[in-house]
């Protein structure tokens, strides 16, 4: 029988897992993050996932524009290192977060055959979750990923889900520790089937259910920021499944702890998400 999955509650689950910050550590102590994706016209997605991994803790931040027309800097946040895309050495970095904003061009599907093609912890969302959904050479490259060690993070909602599994939205709400579990095994990688009550499923067996967040939400840009999380704790070398579950967790303890100061449910933003999971998270480790 499959086990029953944990309901998340214990975030000493994965705070032990965070690197201790001690005094002579530097950056590169807590990880290169390169945030790929935004095609033209699509810049604000990865800045926003940018913009959470710096407040998450990674040492360094990096946006790669896959298309053109990329701002040069992002005034709020001028630690944030913008570049085109072939600017970028991907092999460098300590993670990846791949896919938001990125369209589905020829030259998005060229650079996640790259990504995958690298051996460093990877975060696959949105765009990219959609190319893998088309083209099933790619979607065997993630397995072969996971089958050589190096487990990736999908974060699809139920939409996306239901296109890697060949399925429909209505079947995997239906049944989502099944879809999870499923896309878990399809991919060798650690599933986050996103929606309330979120659950994660390592290719392992293990699953969990979050128990934080909200239709606070419910709003564009909060799976970008979740990305840029995941992506952070990646980069800080969390374990895949430990990255996605404490991801997870802060992101909807961050909206809980936003409605209860007024600013949600209606009306959250998905920027304000990021200060507000740096201050819990600062709380935690
Ligand atoms: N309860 C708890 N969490 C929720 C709820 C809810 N009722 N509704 C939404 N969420 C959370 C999800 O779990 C997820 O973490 O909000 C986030 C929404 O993520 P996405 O659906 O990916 O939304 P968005 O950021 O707007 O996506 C940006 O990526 O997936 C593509 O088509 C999408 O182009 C869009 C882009
Ligand atoms: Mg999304």
């Amino acid at each position: 029988a499959a086990p029953a999955p944990i309901r998340l509650n214990a975030p000493a689950l994965f705070a032990s897992r965070f690197p201790a910050r001690s005094h002579a550590t530097h950056k590169g102590t807590y990880g290169s993050l390169a945030v790929v994706g935004g095609d033209t016209g699509m810049c604000g997605a990865p800045i926003l996932a940018a913009r959470a991994a710096l407040h998450a803790g990674a040492g360094k931040v990096h946006v790669a524009f896959v298309g053109a027309g990329g701002p040069a800097y992002d005034p709020p946040h001028p630690e944030l290192m913008l570049h085109a895309l072939d600017d970028v050495p991907l092999d460098t970095m300590d993670a990846l977060a791949i896919g938001c904003g990125m369209g589905g061009s020829v030259r998005a599907a060229a650079t996640l055959r790259r990504a995958l093609s690298l051996d460093v912890p990877k975060i696959i969302d949105a765009d990219a979750l959609n190319l893998l959904a088309r083209d099933a050479s790619l979607a065997d490259e993630v397995a072969a990923c996971g089958a050589a060690g190096d487990v990736c993070v999908l974060t699809p909602h139920p939409l996306e889900a239901a296109r890697l599994i060949g399925s429909s939205a209505a079947t995997v709400q239906k049944d989502r520790l099944a879809a999870a579990r499923a896309l878990a095994a399809r991919f060798a990688s650690v599933a986050v089937l996103k929606g309330a009550g979120t659950v994660i499923a390592a290719p392992d067996g293990r699953v969990a259910i979050n128990p934080t967040g909200s239709a606070a939400l419910a709003t564009g840009g909060t799976g970008d920021v979740l990305g840029g999380i995941i992506g952070a704790l990646l980069a800080q070398r969390l374990p895949p499944y430990e990255a996605a579950l404490a991801g997870v967790y802060l992101h909807g303890l961050a909206a809980d702890a936003l409605t209860e100061r007024g600013h949600g449910p209606a009306g959250l933003t998905a920027g304000e998400l990021a200060p507000v999971v740096r201050e819990l998270l600062n709380r935690l480790i």
